[in-house]
């Protein structure tokens, strides 16, 4: 909640599949007699905003009732060129390099966003670090390779308060999945895991939390087939996946982030903790990251009744670790943290659709335990969004609202 006691009320949102379509500035109320008052908008600048995850939060952000883009920063090829030009030539090169899939751009933001101001015109960290400080820029969301890693650091260091999606500045004392993990006490850098890591916790979460006390999770096997898009506009050649699944350990630490941060988010929710088995491969799809999960729980009691694949999805389609905040969603202009559950299982035996997966909501299909009690699920998770774009944005929302994790600057 806001520090004071005022209510913040968007006027008009509709929603679907969890994502905010239309949004108009908030009216903020005065609790005692319910008449407006003015609302600042919380001031962000996007690192990597040039970026495919960047366009994304971008997209989000240029509708939403309390936060407003006050810088972009990219890269020397970027800067200075104004967004919407970087914005079309970028989604034009994706969209003819993955022409045989069907890549559908995404459309550029209008040159005036829901706050009235300009579109900000693309800038360098060394510009940014010349025209910003904390004082006029509250949150930087970063979306930058890891490679750029220390840009994060030096705003850290600069007590610029980082919301991170990127692998560089994770560690298991900074990253967390809201449903699962959420943080005590501020910090300078707040990390979303690994897109493939933010589809499978919320449902590795459901099951440790059903399963408990009587059992406890033993060993997850995670093997993904994960999407184009997950490479940004630098992908892979097409010839490498169109045709082929390509395996991508071989080549990136995709495999290595998973094991790690998984390990690092359930390791504290049991004095067993699982251990983590995963293959990681891409294929020929845009968007929508597929993943096989196997979960083994520990020795059933004697007496205890067979798991179910019925029981299992009870578990998911009762997990809804965020509900308390749909009340503080229409009383704080929370967009992302409540508006519905974050797992919906589909009765579906051939999977889902790569349109039905554009959100926050994960989708779960083929839920079935074997002979020998291992869980197993299709999962699919978009990975702009749910993995990207939008956990940054649920986890600014979840700061910026709450006293205790706010910043002060
Ligand atoms: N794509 C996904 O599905 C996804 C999902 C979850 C997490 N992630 C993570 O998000 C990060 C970005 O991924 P992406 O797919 O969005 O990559 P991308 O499309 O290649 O975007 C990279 C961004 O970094 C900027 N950049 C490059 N050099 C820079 C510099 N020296 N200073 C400042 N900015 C610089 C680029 O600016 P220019 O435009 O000027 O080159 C661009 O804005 C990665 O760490 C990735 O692991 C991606």
């Amino acid at each position: 909640m806001h520090s004071d006691s005022s209510a913040t009320v968007p006027s008009s949102i509709s929603s679907h599949n969890n994502l905010v379509s239309k949004t108009v500035p908030p009216v903020k109320l005065n609790p005692r007699n319910q008449t407006p008052v003015t609302v600042v908008p919380v001031t962000v600048a996007l690192l990597g905003g040039t970026g495919l995850s960047g366009r994304h939060t971008f997209s989000i952000l240029h509708e939403h009732p309390s936060f407003t883009v006050k810088a972009i920063i990219g890269s020397e090829a970027s800067a200075n060129i104004p967004y919407i030009e970087t914005w079309k030539k970028k989604e034009s090169a994706l969209e003819s390099h993955h022409e045989r899939l069907g890549y559908v751009p995404q459309p550029p933001p209008p040159h005036r966003p829901v706050h009235g101001e300009n579109l900000p015109v693309p800038m360098t960290i060394q510009t940014f670090l010349q025209s910003f400080s904390p004082s006029t820029i509250r949150y930087v969301i970063s979306t930058v390779a890891p490679s750029l890693g220390h840009i994060e650091s030096t705003l850290s260091s600069l007590n610029f308060t980082v919301i991170t999606i990127s692998p560089a500045n994770r560690s298991p004392a900074n990253t967390f999945v809201l449903e699962h993990k959420i943080p005590r006490s501020p910090l300078r850098v707040y990390a979303s895991p690994n897109c493939v890591a933010c589809g499978v916790a919320p449902v590795l979460s459901a099951i440790c939390n059903n399963a408990a006390p009587k059992q406890t999770v033993t060993h997850v096997t995670i093997t993904t087939i994960q999407s184009l898009t997950g490479r940004g506009d630098s992908p892979y050649p097409s010839s490498l996946c169109i045709n082929n699944i390509l395996p991508v350990g071989q080549i990136e630490e995709t495999e290595t982030y998973l094991k790690s941060e998984l390990s690092g988010l359930f390791s504290s929710s049991s004095s067993d903790p699982p251990e983590f088995d995963v293959r990681c491969y891409r294929g020929g799809a845009l968007r929508g990251h597929v993943i096989d999960l196997r979960v083994s729980l520990s020795d059933q009691q004697p007496r205890q009744a067979k798991l179910t694949a019925s029981t299992v999805v009870s578990w998911l389609e009762s997990f809804d670790p965020l509900s308390s905040y749909h009340a503080s969603a229409s009383f704080s202009s929370f967009h992302f943290t409540g508006s519905s559950p974050p797992i919906l299982v589909s009765p579906s035996p051939t999977g889902v659709l790569q349109s039905s997966v554009t959100g926050m909501q994960i989708v779960v299909s083929n839920v079935d335990v074997s002979d020998s009690g291992c869980i197993r699920c299709t999962i699919v998770v978009d990975n702009l969004m749910k993995g990207a774009a939008g956990a940054a944005v649920q986890i600014m929302e979840y700061v910026e609202f709450h006293d205790h994790l706010r910043p002060k600057n």
